[in-house]
């Protein structure tokens, strides 16, 4: 009995789905852990459970989770075989399916070099990095600095340049209390030295020739305006419509940009706020999540639609059992939370 108790737990082998990618995890090791020491690009973001971006699906063999999946993952995603690879310890061998990143992640220093007020509480703010970053449109940077109480994400708003870059821009808004944020809109940080990690995540546009479904709230609409400047400029024909959620007009941003897009995108494209709080002229009212029925049918109502979510956590896990509903697979659905440190306390 004791020698059962103490036994030691064997290594177990993962395997990359599609793809001639192993890596073997270590005794009471997480998949993600033992995946980034194998010197792996696999999507992580938080790595305590509590943003998604580790979501993977679990093609065989047993987990043991760490805390709960169901903390972040829905019912539907569960059902699916879903599981949060930073918080999964392997009991047996197992064949996962989960899209790695592609660049090489850079570490650089970097200046906070311009700042443009987009609405009363989200700013554009541009990064200056002494080495170019190479990344996807819809991708993060992790940006720290001195005395920071750990890395903040932050999803480019541009279209990527070929060949890298130096200048990063990213649409930023002020949380009420945060570290971050309200020393960025309180302060000036031109002379800080920060540290920027990039590219990070998988929220990028997947090859496809059905339409493109966005959902953005707040400043959850700097990788879509990357994605769709991107997609735009790559001529792709497919069509696309834009739901962008805030409560109030003044909420709402990237009016010019986004009717710029409208004129030069090769499909249909339309584009429709919703606002919850105050009404507004000719503006549409209620959840934006409570469109995607309407958005859905514009589209064509076909199982070739991809949805691609950006904003706050409960935007997101609204519109996700949405789709589902409307009977959108989870494999066509993608998105990034933009999670923050209450997300992470709770
Ligand atoms: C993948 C990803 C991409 C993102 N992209 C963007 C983006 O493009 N634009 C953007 O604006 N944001 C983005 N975010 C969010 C961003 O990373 C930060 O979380 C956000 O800017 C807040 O940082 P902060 O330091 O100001 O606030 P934080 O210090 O994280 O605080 C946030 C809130 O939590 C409260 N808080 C702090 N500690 C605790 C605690 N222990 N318990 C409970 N509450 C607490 C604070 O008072 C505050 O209200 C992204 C997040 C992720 C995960
Ligand atoms: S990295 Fe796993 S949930 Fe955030």
């Amino acid at each position: 009995m004791l020698k059962k108790l103490f036994a030691k737990k064997p290594l177990r082998r993962v395997r990359i789905a599609g793809s001639d990618v192993e890596f073997e995890v270590g005794r009471n090791q997480t998949v993600l852990e033992s995946a980034l020491a194998a010197g792996l690009a696999y999507p992580h973001d938080c790595t305590v459970g509590t943003c998604g971006t580790c979501r993977s699906r679990l093609l065989s063999g047993k987990v043991d989770a760490i805390t709960p999946f169901g903390y972040t993952l829905s019912r539907e995603e569960l059902e699916a075989g879903f599981i949060l690879a930073c918080q999964a310890v392997p009991e047996s061998d197992l064949e996962i399916e989960v899209e790695m990143g592609s660049a090489q992640v850079v570490r650089t220093a970097a200046k906070l070099v311009a700042q443009r007020d987009l609405t009363h509480d989200i700013r554009a703010v541009t990064w200056q990095t002494d080495a170019p970053v190479h990344y996807r449109a819809g991708q993060y940077m992790n940006v720290t600095w001195p005395g920071a109480p750990g890395p903040r994400s932050y999803s480019f708003s541009a279209a990527p340049l070929e060949g890298g870059q130096t200048q990063l821009t990213s649409f930023i808004r002020k949380v009420p209390g945060g570290a971050f944020t309200e020393r960025l809109f309180g302060e000036d940080l031109s002379s800080v030295s920060f540290e920027i990690e990039a590219p990070h995540g998988s929220f990028w546009l997947r090859d496809g020739a059905g339409p493109i479904l966005l959902i953005g709230g707040g400043s959850g609409l700097s990788p879509l305006i990357s994605l769709l400047e991107d997609a735009a400029a790559r001529g792709v024909q497919r069509d696309a419509l834009l739901l962008f959620g805030g409560r109030a007009e003044r909420d709402l941003y990237c009016g010019d940009e986004i009717a710029s897009l409208a004129q030069r995108w090769a499909g249909r494209f339309e584009f429709r706020p919703v606002l919850s709080d105050e009404p507004a002229d000719g503006i549409r009212v209620g959840m934006v999540t409570s469109e995607i029925r309407a958005a859905m049918a514009w589209l064509g109502d076909t199982p070739e639609l991809q949805a691609y979510l950006c904003g706050p956590p409960g935007m997101i896990d609204a519109g996700v059992a949405e789709l589902v509903a409307a009977g959108v697979g989870l494999g066509e659905i993608h998105y990034d939370k933009f999670t923050d440190a209450s997300s992470r306390s709770s």
